[in-house]
């Protein structure tokens, strides 16, 4: 018999309550058709709390003590993590051979040698630790003059725990590159790959909710932000909203990479967009800074 046999049906009424309670404390959205997905993906937490129906459950998260507790436990459960090392190859070749050398020229002309890339919702840890690996290899001989700093940052407990483990199976490692995965890990009797610690030491993992205003605020001083894969989750007020953030954080001249079948276009004009073989960015140009 399948798990949730004895599990009470999310009906519409519930389905609205919840979906906007997960709407407001986090942005994304459920739309109609995922009812069944949300219905699925709740179960397993009335399940963990011993409750028998939704609407015990929606109370739970209005008005219980451990109301927090039970957030954090909610988004692991209802987050979408796929992620994977060097996806979206030619958007990281752009960063590579076009945004990463320009700024750094820019950067080397006034004598700065700091670099600090956000990746916004970095799941497991894949996206920052290859933008990691990119940035060695660009800077070379070089590297010891910089100090590179990559903020990786999500709104998925669990996964941020294993970012910040930074091991991953032989599987998770298919699409790297042998001189990558020779370089920058090491084979662990497991049979599993844990990211050396030149590389870890460079990125730091740490909760982050878009829909925290303030905690957004606090991230500043961006070259780079990649936000890849997410804007599909949220309507247009939270994409608007966030966006906003991005903005605010990254350096004039700086770089916003979304994912390569996201857009901007109903968002903001806030952006330039640069063109690229085979993909795109967004750049902040302030007037005269070109
Ligand atoms: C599909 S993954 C994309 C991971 C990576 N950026 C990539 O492109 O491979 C989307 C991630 O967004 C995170 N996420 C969803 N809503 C979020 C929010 N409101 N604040 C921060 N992260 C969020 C999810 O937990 C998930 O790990």
């Amino acid at each position: 018999m399948p798990e949730t046999a004895h599990m009470p049906p999310l009906d519409d009424q519930h389905f609205v309550l919840l979906r906007d309670i997960i709407y407001k404390v986090s942005g994304i959205q459920y739309q109609e058709n995922k009812k069944y997905l949300l219905e699925s993906r709740l179960q397993r937490r009335l399940k963990a709390r011993n409750l028998k129906s939704f609407q015990e459950y929606y109370y739970f998260l209005r008005f219980d003590p451990r109301k927090q507790e039970e957030f954090t436990a909610l988004f692991n459960e209802i987050t979408t993590n796929e992620t994977s090392f060097f996806r979206s190859m030619p958007q990281l070749q752009a960063f590579e051979r076009i945004a990463l050398p320009d700024v750094i020229a820019r950067k080397t002309k006034r004598n700065d040698h700091r670099l600090r890339i956000w990746s916004a919702a970095c799941s497991s840890g894949e996206e920052p630790y290859t933008l990691a690996m990119i940035v060695r290899e660009a800077l070379g001989a070089d590297v010891d003059r910089w100090r590179v700093e990559i903020v990786a940052n999500d709104i998925a407990s669990d996964m941020l725990e294993k970012g910040k483990a930074g091991i991953y199976s032989e599987y998770a490692m298919r699409a790297m590159p042998l001189l990558y995965r020779s370089r920058y890990f090491t084979k662990l009797e497991s049979g599993d790959y844990q990211v050396n610690e030149q590389l870890r030491q460079w990125v730091r993992f740490h909760f982050l909710n878009f829909s925290d205003d303030a905690g957004m605020a606090r991230m500043t001083d961006m070259d780079f932000i990649f936000c890849r894969n997410v804007l599909i989750y949220f309507d247009v007020e939270a994409k608007k909203r966030f966006t906003q953030h991005f903005y605010d954080a990254l350096n004039p001249d700086g770089y916003f990479f979304i994912g390569h079948s996201e857009s901007l276009h109903d968002v903001t004009r806030a952006f330039k967009l640069a063109q690229f073989p085979q993909a795109f960015a967004y750049r902040k140009v302030i007037e005269g800074s070109e």
